[in-house]
């Protein structure tokens, strides 16, 4: 296959890839036919995935718009994606002007589209950067000078844990990261998990070892030990639909065919 014109060189278009997966299970135009034929194989176990990625990028929106009305103007999006309709720069400027946001992907193809899209937009940054890295992300975020890290921030895992491995220690991690975070700041995740999936949840983690990201998912237990030092504002860590529904949202009749769970959690 040739490279499309909006992937930047050297990009891998023989490797799916998580972020194009993501993309091509959302609608959107950029992903290559080696992730579609992997996003295939997985729709064929998992017809539902489509609608829990959009569950899991309504959370985001739902929670971005508790972080602002918590006050928080800055965000740091760890693992942002392939930008679709209403990123977080643009849900936190809808309700207030002054946000500012630093993208961090590992995926070259997800900040270079980040990067189109925001032309020289002063108040955002998209960088490439391995989030399993807190010290040189957190070093870069201040090398930007976008953010500034002694006052609350939103740091936001979201849809991205489940691609550290228990050996990276993901809560090591997170740590790392919570040590930056001033006082008011927040943590929100989402985080896939296998929790009454069966087979399915093996097979879909064994699809994604095809990938450079491999798939962990993990209980509720084992997502709720991630939150360590945060403490999760009400309902806590919950089914990702069950996060502060929008007034009259329909609700799944059964949250748990959406393996996913989601918080907000204030560092104090
Ligand atoms: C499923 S998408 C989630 C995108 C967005 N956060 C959302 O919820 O809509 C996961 C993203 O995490 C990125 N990712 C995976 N591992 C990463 C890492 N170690 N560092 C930074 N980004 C990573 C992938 O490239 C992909 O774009």
């Amino acid at each position: 296959m040739s490279r499309p014109e909006w992937a930047p060189y050297g990009v891998d278009l023989d490797r799916p890839n998580a972020a194009r997966v993501y993309d091509y299970y959302l609608g959107g135009a950029h992903n290559f036919a080696v992730d579609r034929a992997m996003a295939d194989q997985a729709l064929a176990d998992w017809p539902e995935l489509p609608l829990i990625m959009r569950a899991n990028r309504a959370f985001l929106r739902r929670a971005v718009r508790f972080l602002v009305d918590a006050g928080v103007r800055q965000f740091l999006d760890l693992g942002s994606g392939i930008p679709t309709a209403g990123n977080v720069h643009e849900l936190a400027r809808a309700a207030t002007p002054d946000s500012r946001v630093v993208y961090v992907d590992i995926d070259p193809v997800a900040v270079a589209h980040s990067r189109a899209i925001l032309g020289d937009d002063p108040c955002v940054v998209a960088a490439q950067a391995d989030l399993r890295d807190p010290a040189a992300v957190l070093d870069l975020v201040r090398r930007e000078g976008l953010l500034d890290l002694s006052q609350p921030v939103a740091v936001l895992l979201v849809a991205v844990l489940h691609f550290v491995p228990d050996g990276d220690d993901p809560g090591g991690i997170i740590a790392g990261y919570r040590e930056a975070m001033a006082a008011g700041s927040y943590l929100a995740i989402c985080h896939a998990s296998a929790d009454g999936q069966g087979d399915r949840a093996e097979k879909h983690r064994a699809l994604y070892s095809r990938t450079p990201t491999p798939m962990t998912m993990r209980s509720r237990e084992q997502i709720d030990a991630l939150l360590k030092g945060f403490e999760p504002v009400p309902p806590g860590l919950v089914h990702m639909t069950l996060w502060r529904p929008d007034d009259g949202e329909d609700l799944p009749a059964d949250p748990g065919n959406f393996p996913g769970y989601a918080a907000v959690a204030l560092r104090r």
